[in-house]
């Protein structure tokens, strides 16, 4: 594991987006895993940045994203399919055709689930695994459990993601508590992952997760038996 501590949360997302566009220079083709959430933002907006400046073409990667939560679809400004065309599809180059999330708003969550995990595995699977960390240490939408999930599922949201996700709603009642995410399966077999985690709350959780006991109860914390992790994490907001 490589673990970067930065001052700030300008260099975080500089050196993440560094990072990934790396990635997208080194493959054109590559699939990236990505993620919604506020750390990524500034990701994003630094990878977007080098796509005007002509620096990175996205004309031929291809995404999937993380998790979504269930009953929100695409037209609501709450789901991660509007958070991620807003923050990154709608601003570069990438073929929408080519990017996925998992569909909150199907009626068969199962199947939708095992066909999210096919395609994954079709594409070949995923080249950067982008993540961020919960405050209960989940990734993805992967919350603590008696034991590690491997395949895209349907996930009862924690009380404290429910709380910390409350910010982004009118009201607390508003925020889904269900949502569909990939497993471990797939992001432990990217073939590097990338976990950014931002500001002083975020502090205790990082080091539990990547210096403490592997165990389902924090779920970031299998991401040790990963072979290529880069953790950056910025000390101050
Ligand atoms: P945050 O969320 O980036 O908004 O802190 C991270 C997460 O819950 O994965």
């Amino acid at each position: 594991m490589k673990f970067i501590t930065v001052d700030t949360y300008a260099e975080l997302s500089r050196k993440a987006a560094n990072l990934i566009a790396a990635q997208i220079l080194s493959k054109p083709e590559c699939v990236l895993g990505l993620a919604t959430g506020s750390t990524p933002i500034g990701t994003y907006d630094n990878l977007t940045k080098m796509y005007e400046e002509g620096d990175l073409d996205f004309s031929t990667v291809t995404s999937v994203n993380l998790d979504e939560y269930v009953g929100l679809d695409g037209s609501n400004d709450q789901s991660y399919r509007w958070f991620m065309n807003h923050h990154l599809f709608d601003r570069v180059n990438i073929d929408k055709a080519n990017t996925s999330v998992p569909g909150g708003t199907v009626s068969d969550l199962a199947a939708e689930g095992a066909a999210y995990d096919a395609k994954i595995k079709a594409l070949g699977g995923i080249d950067l695994q982008l993540l961020g960390i919960g405050l209960d240490g989940h990734i993805g939408f992967n919350e603590p459990d008696t034991r590690f999930i491997a395949e895209t599922h349907e996930v009862e949201l924690h009380p404290s993601t429910i709380e910390a996700n409350a910010r982004f709603f009118n009201d607390i009642s508003e925020v889904p508590t269900k949502a569909i995410t990939m497993g471990m399966g797939a992001i432990m077999q990217a073939k590097k992952v990338l976990l950014i985690a931002n500001g002083p709350k975020k502090k205790e959780i990082v080091e539990k997760a990547f210096f403490g006991p592997i165990t389902p109860e924090v779920p970031a914390s299998i991401l040790q038996l990963h072979p290529d992790v880069t953790v950056i994490y910025s000390i101050n907001d």
